[in-house]
């Protein structure tokens, strides 16, 4: 070590000269994606370098429309060299940013400079192709009103849904929640198509999140049902179209209740792949009736009750650790959970974020007091250890992986 150790008044001639392998050991133990940038920017050989070592993906960014990025742990600013990133509307799950444009939206990856053009959410291909009306046609002059929600009700009530959730499945296959106030259809899309494509006819949901877990899609209702999406490929086109919707799980409703002293206890659902299973976060934010009938969210009073999905037995597990290792970043966009250790960082720990589903608000978020907040699964207990720099923006921040 001695020798690679420069003497005060001898640096190296160039950065270049530090032995590779030693720059590995340091870039190793630098988890923030911005330590990362800067350390390939040094040199060619660095970059190399970092290309080569197959290291522990980076932490997670946080993402604020204004186009500022945080790289965890820092709470400094970071902007992507050379690339203006302001004014995306929200995020896909990953590493991709949405873009909206005149004539639809296309994806950004500001990690590896990559776009995937989408179709605009108002060019919905419906299946059947003929779908017109709300209703069932006999043809012997008997019509039957669908008794629940479809996307045709949708469509007559807004041209375009409200995005909820986008998920690329895989390079082929771009899964969206979208709706209008709380009920919500899945739309399919290939990247570069030129529209969506829906069921005409299936009966609309209140979802709350979806994931894409071990090759399929998976979707969880406001009640907690556990829905499994089946995927086929349209014969004439090609292109990704949903067949199915079958239920996996069926979970217990759960209402919230006003208390006496005028507090609620309001719930958020998020399905996150942790160690190979799939898990259900349920998040109690607790909430206050104000005079003007509004409810707005207590700062920083959430709780958390974490379920797996037993699948071979359609049933919620309650779980009460993550494991030692495991940390999990929850939001609305995009969930993960990543190894604790590769980071020094403890376990058993949920980075949650106080953002909303944009048409869905149940209670809003006080501007002034929304945060980042990390629960420990062991000691119940809430801590914000990030800078509070985040006030103002929190509501529509979103968590960006950058690609493994
Ligand atoms: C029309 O057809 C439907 C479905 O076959 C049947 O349920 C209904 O009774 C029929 N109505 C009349 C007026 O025949
Ligand atoms: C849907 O997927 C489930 C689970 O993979 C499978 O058992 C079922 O046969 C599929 N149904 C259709 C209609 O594809
Ligand atoms: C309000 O009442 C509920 C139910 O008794 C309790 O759990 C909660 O802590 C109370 N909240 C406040 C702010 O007093
Ligand atoms: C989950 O298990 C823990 C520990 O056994 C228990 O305290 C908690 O009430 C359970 N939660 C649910 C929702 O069943």
């Amino acid at each position: 070590m001695a020798e690679v150790t420069p003497r005060a008044g001898h640096p190296p001639s160039s950065w270049s000269d530090i032995p590779w392998d030693l720059a590995g050991l340091v870039l190793r133990l630098l988890p923030a994606y911005a330590d990362r940038a800067r350390f390939a920017a040094v040199c060619p050989q660095w970059r190399a370098t970092a290309r080569q070592l197959a290291l522990p993906p980076p932490l997670p960014l946080l993402a604020l429309p204004d186009g500022t990025f945080y790289s965890l742990p820092y709470g400094k600013p970071f902007r992507f060299p050379g690339f203006g990133c302001a004014g995306f509307k929200s995020a896909a799950c990953g590493s991709w940013l949405i873009f909206p444009r005149d004539d639809g939206c296309y994806l950004v990856d500001p990690f590896a400079h990559a776009t995937v053009a989408l179709p605009p959410l108002s060019r919905v291909r419906l299946r059947p192709p003929n779908a017109v009306a709300k209703f069932v046609d006999h043809g012997n002059g008997t019509r039957i009103d669908y008794p629940y929600t479809t996307w045709m009700h949708i469509k007559d009530q807004a041209d375009v849904p409200t995005l909820n959730k986008l998920i690329l499945c895989s390079p082929n296959l771009v899964a969206a929640f979208v709706g209008n106030g709380r009920t919500s259809q899945i739309l399919m899309c290939q990247p570069g198509a030129s529209s969506w494509s829906v069921r005409a006819y299936e009966e609309c949901k209140m979802f709350e999140d979806m994931s894409f877990y071990q090759g399929k899609l998976y979707a969880i209702t406001v009640d907690e049902n556990l829905l499994v999406v089946n995927i086929s490929q349209d014969p004439s086109t090609g292109d990704p179209q949903v067949s199915r919707v079958g239920q996996v799980i069926k979970g217990d409703p759960w209402y919230p209740v006003f208390y006496a002293n005028k507090t609620t206890d309001e719930k958020k659902l998020y399905l996150v792949e942790s160690h190979g299973t799939l898990l259900m976060v349920r998040r109690k934010v607790w909430c206050i009736l104000l005079e003007d009938g509004t409810v707005m969210a207590l700062p920083g009073q959430n709780e958390f009750e974490v379920f797996q999905a037993d699948l071979e037995h359609s049933r919620w597990v309650n779980v009460t650790t993550l494991g030692d290792d495991q940390v999990i970043f929850l939001g609305r966009r995009c969930s993960r959970a990543v190894s604790a250790s590769q980071y020094g960082m403890s376990g058993d720990q949920i980075f949650f974020l106080d953002d909303v589903m944009e048409n869905a608000l149940d209670y809003f978020f006080d501007g002034e007091s929304t945060s980042v907040g990390v629960y420990d699964m062991r000691t119940s207990e809430i801590s914000s250890p990030l800078p509070m720099v985040w006030m103002h923006e929190m509501i529509h921040a979103t968590w960006l992986f950058p690609r493994d």
